[in-house]
Formats: structure tokens, C-alpha cells, sequence
């Protein structure tokens, strides 16, 4: 049941296929732990090795938690105490297995994602299995290095869209996928 989701900033690749690092970016901080705290994740992991950068995303954090940032938008800090910022999705599976005593399922995504795709409505349901921890992979820069995407335990069919275009930011990407996974339609006229 408890669902959980991983920004990855290692290993992605830049726009020539390099294997890079890529920066932590404030709004994806702010936004994606908004769409997370709104869909009831359990955790919003931003995955980075830099420790510049895990020191600046936990900076940012604790400003909206503690002192005059909590007391100015104290809603925003009840989306960011979601973020755990860890150096590896190995540190995220040993997080997860202390938190609920078993690994997650790592379900990767992708635009250009293809053959052997998981349905979300397949996922939609065995996000209904009680025991079943579950961490949905994003990717920054270019996109997730595909070793990375090869390793996981799935990859998710892409949101696709009305024509051949289907690069989204990966805050929309993130949102449009929690929606189909754990929305609702509103049922007031
Ligand atoms: C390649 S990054 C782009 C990062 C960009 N610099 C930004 O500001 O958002 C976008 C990530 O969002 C997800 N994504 C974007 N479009 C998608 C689509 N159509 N289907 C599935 N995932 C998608 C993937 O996780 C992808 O790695």
C-alpha cells in the first residue's frame, strides 16, 4: 500500500545521451511535493549524490519547516515534510524497507517508453495490495539513463497525448500519473 515516489538527478543523461548529474531545481521541489502530499504519497525522495546539492534541497526543506517560513506558508511545509533527500535508489530501498519492512517495487517512466509497458490501471490496482511498497521513478536532465530504466522492477506505459509530441516537464509528467493512479472525479454536480 504505501506509495512512494523518486526524483532521480543520477544517472540521467543530458541532451548528447552523457551520463550526467543533474541539479536539484527549487520548483520541482515545491511542486512535486505539492501533487505528492495532494495524492497521499507516503514519501517524496529526491535522489541526488552531490552533497552540495543534498545540503541546498534540505536547506530549502527545513526552511519551510522551521522558523519564519513555516509561520508564513504553513501549508507548503505540509507538502515538503514528505522529502527525503538520499544519495542512491539503493538508499531508497534500504529507507523504504526500514520504514515498512520490505523493498519497494521501482516502476520507471519514461516518454519514450515501449514494449513490455505496465498498464496504470494495472498498477492503479496492485496499489491496492496492503504489503506491497511501490516507488514511482522519475527522471531529470534528459531524461533516466536507460541501465537505470532496464534495472527497475517495471516501466509504466508513457502518457501519451493528442499527436507524436510527448516531452512533458517532469512536474506535469508527475502529476497526470499520480492523478491516474490515485484520483478521484468529483462526484458534486
Ligand atoms: C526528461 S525529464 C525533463 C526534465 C526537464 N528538465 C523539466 O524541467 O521537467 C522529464 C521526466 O518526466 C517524465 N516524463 C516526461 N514526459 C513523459 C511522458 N510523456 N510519459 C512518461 N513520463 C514522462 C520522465 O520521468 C522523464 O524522465
Amino acid at each position: 500500500m504505501p506509495l512512494t515516489l523518486a526524483l532521480v538527478h543520477h544517472p540521467v543523461v543530458n541532451k548528447r545521451g552523457e551520463t550526467v548529474v543533474s541539479s536539484i531545481t527549487n520548483f520541482d521541489i515545491h511542486d512535486i511535493a505539492r501533487s505528492c502530499r495532494t495524492y497521499g504519497l507516503d514519501r517524496y525522495f529526491l535522489v541526488t549524490p552531490t552533497e552540495p546539492q543534498q545540503w541546498l534541497a534540505r536547506r530549502i526543506v527545513r526552511h519551510w519547516l522551521e522558523g519564519w517560513g513555516a509561520e508564513y506558508n504553513s501549508n507548503r511545509g505540509e507538502a515538503l515534510q514528505l522529502i527525503e533527500v538520499l544519495a542512491t535508489l539503493d538508499d531508497v530501498r534500504r529507507r523504504c524497507i526500514e520504514l515498512w519492512g520490505r523493498p519497494p517495487r521501482f516502476a520507471g517512466t519514461s516518454a519514450r517508453a515501449q514494449g513490455g509497458v505496465l498498464a496504470l490501471e494495472e498498477l492503479r490496482a496492485m496499489l491496492e495490495q496492503p504489503e506491497e511498497v511501490t516507488c514511482l521513478v522519475f527522471g531529470t536532465g534528459w531524461g533516466l539513463h536507460p541501465d537505470l530504466l532496464r534495472g527497475l522492477d517495471f516501466l509504466l506505459e508513457p502518457i501519451l497525448g493528442a499527436g507524436d509530441y510527448n516531452h512533458l516537464s517532469v512536474r506535469a509528467a508527475v502529476a497526470i500519473y499520480l492523478d491516474r493512479l490515485r484520483g478521484h472525479v468529483s462526484k458534486t454536480p
